[in-house]
């Protein structure tokens, strides 16, 4: 038997019998070209999960009407992006690519102020919006809008899906590219397919993991790893209607898809062609890890759920190969790496430089980042890390242990540290951080809090600190500076770039009392905007601090994108002869060199000067300052905080 033979028939036979006629002459000849490339992937992959299954192909069959249909409503203006993007599709290693998340009501707050907010997105140099969640979800907690009931539909209060598109085009005509969630480990429990499985249909029942008793979870929960211990135990919920247990990784609310179930797959892929015909440039991947369970195991990151996420991928390479998938796998570094391939997900969050650049911020050492990103960092020259320091979410501290131990640094502890670090529970600690998800059970916890209350601005404020506002700004421009430089696109976290503190008013709402990560969950209003936009004088020693933050990042982002050698280059992470510094050089296939140098201590370093030779160079100039500095004898001084983007004469 062959693979390759085997889908060449498969395919020959599910074109002859359907009907194609929806179809322009030259889409028809486009789908049947396509199909060609990705159907022997697409084959390989679905057969692999589901081959097993009478019905499989007739499920194949119907996945083929499906890609079909959403090639029928991708707008023309969408297939020319895809054509343009088919022959430069390399567009997010590029420097000029600048990202920014956030809410839409925290920022518009409708989709349609958002046109109103380009401007300030320009400003800044953003390129890339991921708007979070914006789907119809239920009412009072949804998980930030990570239950979804309707995929195509969008929150009343936010607008309409015509609205969103609108928005799409506008940002795309300014040159902004538009991702959006795909949430697809689970649905609300008020999605249509939920509903009617409450209802008791059999067909929706078997769309979820549900179970008549324990028996089956407690087997699984064995090897369950708790994601919210602090809203429920355990990662099943008794449902009183239906009198069953239903497989619930996150809050209860949400309920995991069950795909070994062939239609799942069919009828999530329908939903995300539908995200991509908004007009989105790529989908983030909610939650990937978790969509394949096995028996026996924690379920997170199994074989089958990368082969499923291929499968989704050709999908996307026939309907819609404008679009790239971003992998939100918030996992150990070596199973972060698995998802990352052209054929998987172009695009992969970074947790692990996040992780470890706060971590290089407690201790004032570098060791462990540089460590780690020397096993960990290198990736296909045809994907590229999204670089980030804050998002909505918690921190998890996902170093490899293997690493750490391997330096001397106990894991456990050291997380415990770290969380007492950020907690503010730590003595002579800078931050104000909230604990999150306390596992009484193992000691685990993660921790939240806006940017600017983590390096240590929130108390600075509090004491009248001067020297301590100071260095909480040096900070937070640090830590960016170096997911402008290190390679990657950059993706700023709305309210990071005004360095707002932590929003503690969620405590006095019900529904999102119990879940601390809308500490960091914050609103850019008017006022912000202005002041950033320099419509308005800084007031306030707190605005003073904000508009150095804004004007240093924009500085960042500018210089970035004037250099090549911050998009497409490879990135070597180098041993610094001072153990608070953290050194990398960018070169690229011009032979222009770029050497990074960073002082993760509010104390004065030094460096060997012969570090510089790396760059091959007679003198550098720092882009960030504009100094010219020589390759004399002495050794380099760095001022607490300080980075060199020293690019080589
Ligand atoms: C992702 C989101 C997080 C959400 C979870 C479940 O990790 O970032 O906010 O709680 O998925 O959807
Ligand atoms: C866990 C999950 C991650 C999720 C987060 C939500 O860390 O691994 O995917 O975003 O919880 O807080």
């Amino acid at each position: 038997m062959s693979y390759a033979a085997d889908s060449s028939i498969c395919l020959e036979r599910i074109l002859a019998s359907t009907d194609l006629s929806g179809l322009t002459k030259k889409d028809a000849k486009t789908f049947t070209q396509r199909l060609k490339v990705h159907f022997p992937r697409l084959f390989e992959h679905y057969t692999y999960v589901y081959g097993h299954q009478y019905d499989c192909y007739f499920h194949l069959q119907k996945l083929i009407e499906i890609l079909r249909d959403g090639l029928i409503s991708r707008k023309p203006a969408l297939k020319k992006i895809d054509n343009e993007r088919l022959k430069s599709p390399l567009w997010y290693r590029d420097e000029q690519q600048v990202g920014m998340a956030f809410y839409v009501d925290l920022m518009g707050p409708t989709l349609n102020d958002l046109h109103d907010k380009i401007p300030y997105l320009k400003a800044l140099g953003v390129t890339y919006v991921h708007l979070m969640p914006l789907y119809d979800a239920p009412q009072g907690d949804s998980d930030g809008g990570y239950a979804v009931s309707n995929y195509r539909k969008e929150k009343p209060v936010l607008g309409t899906v015509k609205d969103l598109e609108k928005l799409a085009s506008s940002l795309q005509k300014e040159g902004i590219n538009l991702v959006l969630d795909f949430v697809f480990n689970h649905t609300s429990d008020e999605h249509t397919w939920a509903k009617a499985a409450l209802d008791g249909d059999k067909r929706y029942q078997n769309y979820y993991y549900l179970f008549d008793d324990r028996t089956i979870p407690d087997q699984y929960e064995e090897t369950l790893r708790e994601i919210f211990p602090q809203v429920r135990r355990g990662s099943f919920t008794f449902n009183e209607q239906i009198e069953k247990w239903v497989w619930t990784t996150f809050n209860s609310f949400q309920w995991d898809l069950n795909y070994s179930n062939p239609e799942v797959f069919n009828a999530i892929t329908s939903e995300m062609l539908f995200l991509a015909n908004i007009g989105s440039a790529a989908l983030r991947l909610d939650a990937l890890a978790f969509i394949w369970k096995e028996v026996g195991t924690n379920c997170e990151n199994q074989e089958k759920a990368h082969v499923l996420i291929q499968a989704f991928n050709c999908c996307l390479q026939i309907v819609a190969p404008a679009v790239v998938f971003k992998s939100e796998a918030i996992v150990h570094p070596d199973e972060v790496l698995k998802y990352i391939d052209k054929e998987e997900c172009q695009l992969s969050y970074n947790p692990l430089l996040m992780a470890l650049l706060w971590n290089s911020l407690a201790t004032r050492k570098t060791r462990l980042l540089t460590h780690s990103l020397k096993k960990s960092f290198a990736i296909s020259n045809e994907c590229t890390w999204v670089n980030y320091v804050r998002c909505h979410d918690d921190i998890g501290w996902t170093f490899d242990d293997a690493v750490a131990s391997q330096l001397g640094i106990n894991p456990f502890d050291h997380r415990y540290f770290l969380n007492q670090f950020y907690t503010g529970r730590f003595e002579g600690s800078f931050a104000n951080g909230v604990p999150f998800a306390e596992n009484p059970s193992n000691g685990d916890c993660r921790v939240c809090g806006s940017l600017a209350s983590l390096c240590g601005l929130e108390g600075a404020l509090k004491n009248d600190d001067a020297q301590g506002i100071d260095e909480a700004v040096k900070r937070m421009l640090l830590l960016y500076g170096v997911t402008f430089s290190i390679g990657g696109i950059p993706l700023l976290y709305s309210s990071d770039e005004i360095g707002k503190l932590n929003d503690y008013s969620y405590r006095q709402d019900e529904s999102k009392k119990h879940d601390d990560r809308w500490v960091n969950r914050i609103a850019v209003n008017e006022e912000d905007t202005a002041l950033a936009l320099g419509q308005t004088a800084p007031s306030s020693k707190a605005e003073v601090a904000s508009l150095r933050v804004f004007k240093g990042l924009q500085k960042m982002i500018e210089t970035r994108k004037q250099y090549s050698v911050f998009g497409h280059a490879q990135t070597h992470i180098l041993d610094a002869d001072n153990q608070h510094c953290f050194v990398f050089m960018r070169e690229n296939d011009g032979g222009e060199k770029l050497l990074v140098v960073c002082n993760f201590s509010e104390h004065k370093q030094q460096l060997q000067r012969s570090l510089l030779a790396t760059l091959n160079c007679t003198s550098t100039t720092d882009l960030l300052s504009g100094e010219t500095v020589s390759m004399e004898a002495a050794p380099l001084l760095l001022a607490p905080y300080q980075q060199l983007w020293l690019l080589a004469n």
